[in-house]
């Protein structure tokens, strides 16, 4: 996908995609590629919704499967240990389908697909899944500020405007509500540990361990230590194998707002009006039920 379906600006516009959830065109060109993936048994699947500690849990399983030895997480960027399944850039990045293809295993695969829309190899396969959600308050607004930075997604407008937009899925990989209740109804069915962004920040010593008897790691106690200390927001923040910071700033223009941004629980606070809380918990309670997962939006 080198011209069409761009604005003037070279950002990508948003398409009704599969089953009508919103994806960029550069991800429904490949959509036959992307369903006929071939996953293999000993792939890890790390699954989210945009912006919910991605990156950050992709440093904790890469830790983790090197056995507590952090520096070997320093020899590669994230993207290209963990490649994006659905990530088709520009020529002359490679796409996360050409990336996959020549990893050897057992391989790290990221995507923010929605469970119904995973390509079947990965049941079929029963592979591991992780899945990290995070608020919908925080990460609509670290949403936000990624539209700003990231000059491939559509142009995310005022704040008010892009607001609607995420309360009404009408964002990239489309609706938060639809994406955390659908992976959420599916953990029994499948080898999956759902994770919370919240927990994470809490106490990340205990959701490391978790992590690692769910991947059937042992580790000792100095190596969940050397991963707390690998994987907290300051030491990632200044970890170019971790921030980004390899993609040119016409794709990341982390002058605009770095990708590291807060890392906090609670940020949305300082932007949501008293108006926009109100009128997202009415919509948050619609969406929401008794089934669904809980959620904290402050510490
Ligand atoms: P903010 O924009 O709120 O700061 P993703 O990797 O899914 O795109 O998520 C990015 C968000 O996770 C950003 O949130 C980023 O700062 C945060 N993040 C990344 N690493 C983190 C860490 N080690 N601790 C806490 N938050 C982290």
């Amino acid at each position: 996908m080198q011209g069409e379906g761009l604005d003037k600006g070279g950002r990508e516009m948003l398409v009704e995609g599969e089953g009508g959830v919103f994806l960029v065109p550069s991800v429904t060109d490949k959509w036959r590629e992307i369903q006929e993936f071939q996953a293999r048994s000993d792939d890890i699947l790390i699954a989210t919704y945009p912006k919910s500690g991605t990156t950050w849990v992709i440093e904790m399983v890469d830790g983790i499967m090197k056995g507590g030895d952090t520096s070997l997480c320093l020899q590669k960027p994230s993207v290209a240990r963990a490649p994006f399944l659905e990530l088709n850039p520009p020529k002359p990045f490679p796409s996360g389908l050409e990336m996959l293809q020549s990893l050897p295993s057992p391989r790290l695969v990221k995507t923010h697909l929605p469970f119904h829309l995973l390509p079947p190899s990965f049941l079929e396969q029963n592979c591991k899944m992780v899945y990290v959600a995070r608020n919908a308050k925080d990460t609509m607004v670290s949403y936000y500020h990624f539209h700003r930075m990231n000059k491939r997604l559509p142009e995310p407008g005022q704040w008010e405007q892009f607001f609607e937009n995420f309360l009404t899925g009408k964002v990239a990989w489309g609706s938060w509500f639809d994406h955390v209740t659908g992976w959420w109804k599916e953990k029994e069915n499948c080898r999956m540990l759902y994770l919370f962004y919240e927990d994470m920040k809490e106490n990340p010593a205990r959701e490391i361990s978790k992590l690692a008897k769910f991947l059937g790691k042992e580790i000792d106690q100095a190596g969940i230590d050397r991963l707390v200390d690998h994987t907290s927001f300051q030491n990632m923040q200044h970890n170019p194998m971790a921030n980004h910071s390899t993609l040119p700033a016409n794709i990341f223009d982390q002058a605009v707002s770095p990708f590291m941004r807060k890392g906090e629980v609670g940020d949305w606070k300082n932007i949501f009006t008293v108006a926009q809380n109100e009128r997202f918990e009415e919509e948050y309670n619609q969406w929401m039920s008794r089934l669904s997962p809980r959620f904290r939006t402050e510490l």
